[in-house]
């Protein structure tokens, strides 16, 4: 039997292309949110940003879905957030891994939320709703945006309060982490919830265009000369993100054309 379609654990064969990685830990937020690790091939390398496609070896064909990398491109795993999705033919089988448990991976990461595709600015805002928060995970972990910015600051909106946890523990753990918590000191989090009492409630487009965020954090709006902007959520929250940032002069860039924000989808199925 060829290497290739060597059955690894189940009685799937592993499809050919694919990196079949082991499950190093798995930790569970809310009954629908979970992030896990798994191993790191050797030759994969990706920019802190990107995203993967991911599957279970769990039929002949496996459904893949792309998930933003959580880990920054310098650690020695790779780590995924990730929710339930009612019905959902990959995480209704995702959620339930365990350590030990195989993951395939695509080869090739890609993805426009990367630093190479903002022109360089003073302040960087990460704009997140729910497991949007993804790839900032991993961005936040990299010094190289804090080389590129002087400011960082990460907004989070999710429905209930439970669903905040996964990006407050990752920012209190980047500030004293070893490597990036010296840099990350100038990192700001701006939390808020729409569905549940909370100190901030409301979502960040209104907030933006009530003026509050800027209010809160103490600055000034959104220009296009000093701020950067990039935004992962759902599909609605995108538009109007975009929408917002359009309103104050941003427009928006790719890799091959940096401008002043870029725009993500991260949807798992
Ligand atoms: P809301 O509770 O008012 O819908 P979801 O789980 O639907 O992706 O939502 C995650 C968070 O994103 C929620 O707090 C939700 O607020 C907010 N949200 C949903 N749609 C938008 C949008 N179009 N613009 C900004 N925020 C949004």
């Amino acid at each position: 039997m060829p290497l290739d379609t060597t059955t690894k654990d189940g009685d799937f064969p592993i499809p050919a292309g694919v990196f079949a990685e082991t499950v190093t830990s798995v930790e569970r937020f809310t009954d629908r949110l979970f992030k896990f690790r798994i191993t790191r091939p050797a030759s994969f390398r990706f920019r802190s940003g990107e995203f993967v496609m991911i599957g279970l070896p769990n039929a002949e064909k496996p459904v893949f879905r792309a998930y933003s990398i959580a880990s920054p491109s310098w650690d020695e795993e790779l780590e995924f957030y990730s929710i339930k999705v009612p019905n959902g033919p990959l995480t209704k089988h995702l959620q339930r891994i365990k350590v030990g448990d195989t993951v395939l991976m695509r080869k090739k990461p890609t993805g426009t939320l990367v630093n190479d595709a903002l022109l360089p600015g003073k302040r960087l805002w990460m704009f997140s709703t729910g497991t949007g928060i993804a790839p900032f995970a991993s961005l936040i972990r990299d010094p190289e945006t804090y080389q590129k910015f002087d400011e960082v600051i990460l907004t989070h909106t999710c429905r209930e309060v439970a669903e905040l946890r996964y990006g407050q523990e990752l920012v209190a753990h980047t500030k004293n982490d070893p490597l990036v918590g010296e840099f990350a000191q100038s990192l700001r989090h701006y939390c808020t919830v729409t569905r549940e009492d909370y100190p901030l409630q409301g979502r960040i487009t209104d907030l933006m265009a009530s003026g509050k965020v800027f209010d809160d954090l103490g600055l000034p709006p959104i220009t296009p000369e000093t701020d950067r902007g990039m935004i992962c959520g759902s599909m609605d929250m995108l538009r109007d993100t975009k929408t917002a940032l359009e309103g104050f002069g941003l427009v928006e860039g790719a890799n091959n054309r940096p401008d002043t924000f870029v725009v993500e989808r991260a949807f798992v199925d």
